[in-house]
């Protein structure tokens, strides 16, 4: 059984250590990324407050050709499966490559609701040799609920995640 007890009071750059350690001994040696995102999505629903939705999307092969984002492993409700580059927040964040910290997601242009509850967004790509492989995609129902701070410990995990998804 694994047993990680965030303890959310703890000031955010401690959590999102404790939540890396956590994300690093669950996916260490495991070859297979369905089951490691699976884990790690479940870690970012237990570690963090105030969430609506934590996932992943994956880039693969669109329907017709090329590649976009398609839906991976998450904690929420269902969600729309198919993102092209460059489309809403997290088509934004796999199409430049950059971090997308988003206070109000109704002022995004584009931005897809998946979620009518969501306020705010924070979306962080996984790079692997340079190229974007799946973004981490968090959602939450309160207005500006992400930080800086929030933003470069979901980037630290991303990076720790590389070549485990
Ligand atoms: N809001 C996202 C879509 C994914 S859901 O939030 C799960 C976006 O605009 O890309």
């Amino acid at each position: 059984m694994y047993d990680f007890r965030p303890d959310e009071t703890l000031a955010p750059a401690e959590l999102h250590r404790q939540l890396c350690e956590a994300a690093d001994a669950l996916t260490e040696g495991e070859p297979d990324g369905i089951a490691n995102m699976a884990n790690v999505a479940a870690l970012l629903w237990e570690f963090l407050p105030d969430l609506n939705w934590a996932g992943f999307y994956r880039v693969a092969p669109a329907k017709s050709g090329g590649h976009e984002l398609v839906l991976g492993p998450c904690v929420g409700r269902p969600a729309c499966i198919r993102i092209p580059f460059g489309t809403g927040v997290c088509g934004a964040a796999a199409g430049s490559g950059e971090t997308q910290l988003v206070e109000d997601v109704h002022a995004f242009p584009g931005h897809i609701a998946c979620d009518a509850a969501s306020r705010s967004e924070l979306v962080v790509p996984v790079k692997r040799e340079g190229r974007v492989v799946a973004v981490i995609d968090l959602d939450s129902p309160s207005p500006a609920r992400f930080s800086r701070e929030d933003a470069r410990g979901i980037e630290a995990l991303a990076a720790l995640l590389a070549d485990r998804v």
